[in-house]
């Protein structure tokens, strides 16, 4: 009986894909899928990457419609580069709760106090956030965004673990702002100590945005995107990967050659889309992002600022 039921829920997910394939076709949309999205995600992908790859497909794209896979914080990045884009949320829940860490009212009261600071936000703020910043980063290249700044004075938000990574691998002033990635931070140093003692063979890779305990037990430290290519170029066979669940089924698809354990939580927001929503988005045109002119136009000049710094670089 569940053999029976597990096929019938296998050929409706075969039918939800096709479905998929087809409307995008139809609409000419791109899907660009986070790489913590739910597996079944990565089959109707264009693109599948970190925060970094996505804002640069997102900017690169000729096509009528984007469809995001991944976060709120993600779909508004396209919407600012690609205005002239239909953006597609499937489901507007899809929040980030680091993300709502980062007030422009408390943002304005830290740039009163630190007048001469550059702010340096994470892509993981909303788009008024991004509007107030001199210069946006993800977690692939934050540590060069912040040296690429004249200024000595740095406000970094909102992940204080990711601004505390920066502040070890810098000589400028980091003013960590108080907010945290519960899915990362929660995360038990003590709990991942008893893991690497049961598989003592196993590199531990983790994500800048768990505690700096659990950093310190790290073999490598990178973000989503890096990941794959530490495994692929490591000697090693087994990985202990800390960061959200959904990245371990996507390293094991990359370098299928390598053994990858979880050590993670899941993030909630990035499982609520799913494919009946992805369809619903498509042949409804939900959700719509559009967001006000003069924002999009100060978000843009923070995001590009970023996207120098980073492709001149590759
Ligand atoms: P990256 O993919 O840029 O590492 O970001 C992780 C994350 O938390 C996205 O929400
Ligand atoms: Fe936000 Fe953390 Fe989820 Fe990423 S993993 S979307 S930072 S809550």
């Amino acid at each position: 009986m569940a053999d029976l039921i597990a096929q019938s829920i296998l050929r409706d997910e075969d039918k939800l894909i096709n479905l998929a394939l087809e409307l995008k076709k139809q609409r000419n949309a791109v899907v660009l899928v986070h790489n913590y999205q739910r597996p079944e995600m990565f089959k109707i992908a264009d693109y599948i990457g970190d925060s970094l790859g996505l804002s640069i497909k997102a900017a690169e794209t000729s096509a009528d419609v984007i469809l995001f896979c991944g976060v709120k914080f993600m779909a508004e990045t396209a919407k600012i580069l690609s205005p002239e884009k239909t953006v597609l949320l499937p489901n507007l829940d899809a929040g980030c709760s680091l993300a709502d860490m980062a007030t422009v009212e408390k943002l304005e009261e830290i740039r009163k106090i630190h007048p001469d600071a550059a702010v340096v936000s994470y892509v993981n703020t909303s788009a008024e956030i991004k509007a107030m910043s001199d210069i946006c980063c993800t977690s692939a290249n934050a540590v060069e965004i912040v040296n690429s700044l004249p200024n000595k004075r740095i406000i970094f938000l909102p992940d204080k673990n990711l601004g505390r990574y920066v502040q070890q691998r810098t000589d400028k002033e980091v003013i960590l702002w108080d907010g945290y990635c519960f899915v990362h931070d929660k995360l038990n140093v003590d709990m991942l100590m008893d893991y690497k003692n049961r598989y003592p063979d196993a590199k531990i890779i983790a994500h800048p945005e768990c505690r700096e305990d659990l950093l310190n037990l790290a073999d490598h430290i990178c973000g989503t995107g890096g990941m794959a290519k530490f495994a692929k170029l490591d000697g090693s066979k087994n990985f202990i990967v800390v960061t959200e669940c959904g990245m371990t089924e996507k390293l094991r698809q990359d370098v299928p050659e390598k053994n990858f354990l979880s050590f993670c939580n899941i993030c909630p927001y990035m499982k609520s889309t799913n494919l009946p929503l992805v369809v619903r988005s498509l042949v409804r045109n939900v959700h719509e992002i559009n967001l006000p002119e003069d924002i999009i136009i100060n978000a843009r000049k923070a995001i590009e600022r970023m996207l120098k710094v980073s492709i001149k670089k590759d």
